[in-house]
């Protein structure tokens, strides 16, 4: 039962209830007709923090397709925090006018405080450089909606691994189905953090490596996940200018892939997707952005109990 429940991290869903969401925003790709009344009366505030575009713009367009109503905020400098309230408050207050939160915070573990003093379901939409659940769902829902299941897939994450939320909460979720293996293609400065190896990969006896070259491992995937190099949770310039072209992904790496290897991509891309890979069909990082509608779309409804 996910009605009034909080989403902060991938593993607060079991795999029955991720199922079930995937499910539901199946039904929804099929017949979104059938949906546009279901949140009628039903509120969702966004607060975002930090910077969006997909996530904060898909959650708003996932409400009002089921019915339902959108307030928020895009810039924090616009609100009360710029006076020193506190995010505890911040929550407090918006909770009582709202009946679901997505929130968006530079700040790994924001989402959890938050999820402490709300009244109503608190959907993290990335914490930091911690989790970001609902690109998981959207990822996850990519997975099915083009290779039909979840097990049995060597998936190849290239880029920031460190910063990058996507992927520790992607990492997390794929770690409990059956057959899934991880390649991590990052320079040693961005590898993926210790406590992903050490508390979600190794107690999962997940199969695993390491590599600096794209090129030598491509071949091995079945889903190719690119990240951008989070320059925003960089401490200087000088190291984001050195590692920020790491990877780009070209049409002369892609002919080393499988034909049927996907490439997927939270987005926003910078430079580490060329262009001239969007024509290939394997490429699925567009796509993906759609589905992330309707997997916001069935989470809301499963947390707010209309469905
Ligand atoms: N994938 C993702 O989180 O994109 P935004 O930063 O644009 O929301």
């Amino acid at each position: 039962m996910l009605k009034g429940r909080s989403v902060i991290e991938p593993s607060d869903l079991t795999v029955a209830e991720i199922d079930e969401i995937c499910n539901l925003a199946e039904k929804m790709i099929v017949d979104p007709s059938a949906y546009i009344d279901v949140c009628h009366g039903k509120l969702l505030a966004t607060l975002f923090f930090e910077p969006s575009t997909r996530t904060r713009l898909s959650f708003e367009s996932a409400m009002l397709r089921l019915g339902g109503k959108v307030l928020g905020f895009a810039d924090a400098n616009a609100t009360s925090t710029t006076k020193g309230e506190t995010l505890a408050d911040t929550i407090r207050v918006v909770s009582s006018f709202v009946d679901v939160i997505a929130m968006r915070n530079p700040k790994e573990g924001s989402s959890l405080l938050a999820s402490h003093y709300s009244t109503v379901p608190i959907i993290n939409a990335g914490d930091g450089g911690h989790h970001h659940p609902t690109q998981t769902l959207t990822d996850m829902l990519t997975i099915r909606q083009i290779t039909g299941c979840f097990e049995n897939h060597t998936i190849c994450f290239c880029g920031d691994l460190k910063f990058g939320r996507t992927v520790h909460s992607l990492v997390e979720a794929m770690s409990r189905y059956t057959g899934t293996k991880f390649i991590f293609v990052s320079p040693q400065e961005l590898a993926v953090p210790d406590y992903i190896i050490n508390q979600v990969i190794k107690p999962a006896r997940i199969e695993y490596k390491c590599a600096e070259r794209l090129e030598d491992v491509i071949g091995e995937a079945d889903i190719l996940y690119m990240t951008r190099v989070q320059k925003e949770r960089f401490f200087n310039e000088e190291d984001y200018i050195r590692l920020k072209d790491s990877y780009i992904l070209d049409a002369n790496k892609m002919k080393l892939a499988k034909d049927k290897m996907i490439v997927l991509h939270p987005l926003p891309r910078v430079n580490e997707i060329a262009v001239e890979v969007d024509d290939d069909p394997r490429a699925a990082y567009f796509k993906q952005v759609r589905y992330g509608m309707f997997a916001r779309m069935a989470l809301i409804a499963k947390v707010t109990g209309v469905l």
